[in-house]
């Protein structure tokens, strides 16, 4: 009954009792169940082509070819590399389960079979390895460098394609433009575009992050010195609007510049005419582009921003909108980043299940796009197989906003490297899981969308009582 079936896998094991039992299981579920005995076998019957599984139920210890060996073999091989296995294992061999995870098993099970468990097992993964095959044929259409190199501005909802024309109409223009938007949402890219499409895109792009730079080496930074100045300053130095000559200066953050500053920057504006400090005024030739993610407005109300720079400031306004407030650009953006921080691993996953793409689409992204591609990047270290599934999110897109895992709110995850990153949230997710579930650990493996096993391991290897 070729058209009710559920999939095809074949079962690579040396002992011919456990495949028996196995092939019971899968056709009583309606698999279409091919065996072989060793890995060379398993091989050979790809090569022929009398087997072509969906899936791979693969025993690590076998003879002639064993099982981390052959999985080697599979993932090294272009056509094969994309069908998903299944590793068999005994209990307390954590370390050859670990090491076929991290060679790129899609999951495990465990001797003695739960019936149950090596079902769910095969279902996920026929599921990943066909939606895999579909996305394959949909990519052969659409040319992956459309997909966005570095730099290139990615959306296609209404509001970023209004950013767009803006960007376009007024990149060649030497006009100040104000971009302003939540953070992550984009502002130095925008800049960086407005720059690259000006008449000015061969000179420099200068950028400043105000609030980055000591107020009091703020203005010598912008403006420049002559020796002599202060204490310290012995020869002449020019600043950064003086080496932004011929191209544009970024200023990021401009809400945080201190009172005095506006003055001097305003003047700057106003004459194109930089005085460094003590001495010299000098005629400078660039073009402004500020940032802020606080609202302008308002700390011109509260006095702490000069009314007169604010106007001379918002003459082009550029206005980001958070993402959650233009989902059409989620999936385009996940997309994008996939193809981007997947580019160099042969083995990444293509696309995202069902599932992980309704809670893309779902989540607020607080972080806005830079959380997006956070989130993205540590399910690339995580995912298993052809797709990314739900389980390879943190929690707060899975369905959880508990406030307390920060370390997944906008920039800060920037400052740690992504392993110790990931494996803090682990530990994290962990904890909770288990708190929630009063210690039982089954209970705390299904909240968390992994079996026993594998959360035995992770207890052991993040240290976790
Ligand atoms: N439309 C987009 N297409 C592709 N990548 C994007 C897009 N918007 C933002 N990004 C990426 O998201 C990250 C954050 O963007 P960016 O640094 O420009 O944000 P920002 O608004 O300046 O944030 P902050 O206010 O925190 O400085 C960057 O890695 C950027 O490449
Ligand atoms: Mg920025």
């Amino acid at each position: 009954m070729l058209s009710s079936q559920s999939g095809s896998i074949l079962i690579v094991d040396d002992e011919r009792h456990l495949r028996e039992t196995l092939r019971e299981i899968f056709e009583e579920a309606s698999y279409q169940v091919w065996e072989a005995g060793d890995g060379q076998t398993a091989i050979e019957q790809l090569q022929s082509g009398s087997a072509s599984p969906d899936v791979v139920f693969l025993d690590l210890k076998m003879p002639r070819l064993d099982g981390l060996a052959t999985l080697r073999m599979l993932h090294d091989s272009a056509s094969w590399r994309t069908i998903p296995v299944v590793i068999i294992t005994s209990f307390g061999t954590s370390d050859n389960t670990i090491e076929a995870m991290k060679l790129g098993a899609f999951d495990y099970i465990t001797k003695p079979f739960n019936e149950e468990e090596v079902i769910r097992a095969a279902r996920r993964a026929v599921e990943v390895a066909r939606l895999g095959r579909e996305l394959d044929s949909l990519r052969d259409q659409v040319s992956r460098s459309r997909l966005g190199a570095e730099g290139e501005l990615i959306g296609q909802s209404a509001a970023i394609r209004e950013v767009f024309k803006l960007i376009g109409k007024t990149a060649p223009a030497d006009a100040t433009v104000l971009i302003t938007g939540e953070s992550g949402t984009g502002k130095e890219l925008v800049a960086r575009a407005i720059h690259r499409h000006s008449l000015r895109a061969d000179g420099p792009f200068v950028a400043v992050n105000c609030p980055a730079i000591p107020e009091s080496l703020l203005e010598s930074e912008m403006f420049g010195y002559e020796r002599g100045a202060f204490t310290g300053a012995v020869r002449d130095q020019m600043g950064r609007f003086e080496s932004a000559a011929g191209g544009s200066v970024f200023l990021d953050e401009i809400g945080d510049l201190p009172v005095g500053t506006q003055a001097k920057l305003l003047r700057t504006l106003q004459d194109h005419v930089v005085e460094r400090l003590g001495g010299r005024s000098i005629p400078v030739d660039f073009r402004l582009i500020a940032a802020t993610n606080r609202s302008l407005e308002q700390l011109v109300a509260e006095g702490c921003f000069r009314e007169d720079l604010y106007y001379r400031l918002n003459v082009v306004r550029i206005h980001l909108p958070p993402l959650r407030e233009r989902r059409a650009d989620i999936l385009p953006l996940a997309e994008g980043f996939l193809w981007r921080h997947g580019q160099e691993r042969s083995d990444a996953p293509r696309g995202f299940t069902e599932e992980a793409t309704r809670l893309l689409l779902a989540y607020d992204y607080p972080g806005n796009v830079r959380e997006l591609e956070n989130i993205v990047q540590r399910a690339l270290v995580l995912a298993r197989g052809a797709l990314i599934t739900a389980a390879d999110f943190p929690i707060p897109l899975a369905g959880e906003t508990e406030p307390g895992i920060s370390q997944f709110r906008g920039a800060e995850l920037l400052t740690r490297p992504l392993g110790e990153a990931v494996q803090s949230l682990e530990r994290e997710m962990i904890r909770r899981a288990l708190a929630r579930c009063q210690g039982n650990k089954a209970e705390a493996a299904r909240l968390l969308g992994i079996n026993r096993q594998l959360l035995y391991t992770k207890l052991k290897e993040l240290g976790i009582e």
